[in-house]
């Protein structure tokens, strides 16, 4: 199922396949029917559609946030960000088969890669009422990145996908959200309020596992995350952090900080 939604590139058709496993997958759990967890062989990277031109991140034209353009541009980021994390979910999923995990693990991530399909399609029906559509403009070409350096180890994919990049995430949405608000456009308003509430979620699995694993190998896991992100992840972190949702989703202060490119404000 993971490999069948790695493997369409239409975003609409992704999405709504991804929505259709996450159905059948917990409508499963709940006949008490589970369906078993097997082993796949994910693509190394996921089919994509023919638009959007994927750029180097340098080479995507910056567009001024308070023009009509520059809003359309932001969705349209967000957009491209959704349909990476609905394969991010799905290849976690297909790509560590063989680690024995509890049956809640695999949940969280369906949930999860459902949850994202929603905010494609929410993005993309924004995207639409403004006359623009996915694919209209360039996109950046590095999202699965962090994917492949990480593919042959869990607690990394755990470490620099939902616990760094979904996490600022939640630092970066409440200023995008205030954009479209001032802007009055509420649909996008709505849709970005969606999305806030339910990464908390997602950085919290990824937390979450992330301490399940190193528990089970006896590992201190603050050292094993910043050993983990400084090897994985290129640069450093971004203060202004989301510290009240960052600990919403379990994850303390001395995790990122001694990973950002400043000291905390009250450390100064
Ligand atoms: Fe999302
Ligand atoms: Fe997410």
């Amino acid at each position: 199922m993971a490999v069948e939604v790695l493997t369409t590139a239409d975003g609409r058709e992704k999405t709504a396949l991804s929505h259709r496993h996450a159905a059948a997958w917990f409508a499963a759990r709940k006949a008490g029917t589970p369906i078993p967890v097997g082993t796949a062989s994910p693509p190394l990277r996921p089919a994509r559609p023919e638009r959007p031109e994927l750029l180097d991140p340098r080479d995507v034209p910056r567009r001024r946030p308070g023009s009509p353009a520059g809003r359309i541009a932001i969705l349209h980021a967000v957009a491209h960000i959704e349909l990476n994390a609905v394969d991010l979910h799905w290849d976690i999923i297909a790509r560590f088969g063989h680690v024995p995990m509890p049956p809640g693990f695999y949940d969280d991530w369906v949930k999860s890669a459902d949850e994202e399909s929603k905010h494609f399609n929410l993005i993309c029906d924004c995207l639409e009422a403004l006359g623009s559509h996915y694919g209209a403009l360039p996109a950046h070409a590095g999202m699965w990145r962090a994917a492949e350096d990480t593919r042959d180890d869990l607690p990394g994919r755990l470490a620099v996908v939902p616990m760094v990049l979904e996490a600022r995430g939640l630092d970066v949405t409440p200023g995008m959200i205030d954009i479209f608000r001032k802007a009055g456009e509420e649909g996008a308003v709505a849709a970005l309020e969606t999305i806030y509430a339910e990464e908390v979620g997602h950085v919290a699995y990824g937390s979450k596992w992330f301490h399940f694993l190193c528990g089970r190998d006896n590992r201190d896991p603050k050292d094993a995350f910043h050993d983990l992100v400084r090897r994985y992840f290129h640069g450093a972190l971004k203060p202004p952090f989301n510290e009240e949702k960052r600990a919403e989703a379990g994850l303390p202060p001395d995790f990122y900080w001694p990973l950002a490119d400043e000291v905390p404000p009250r450390a100064v």
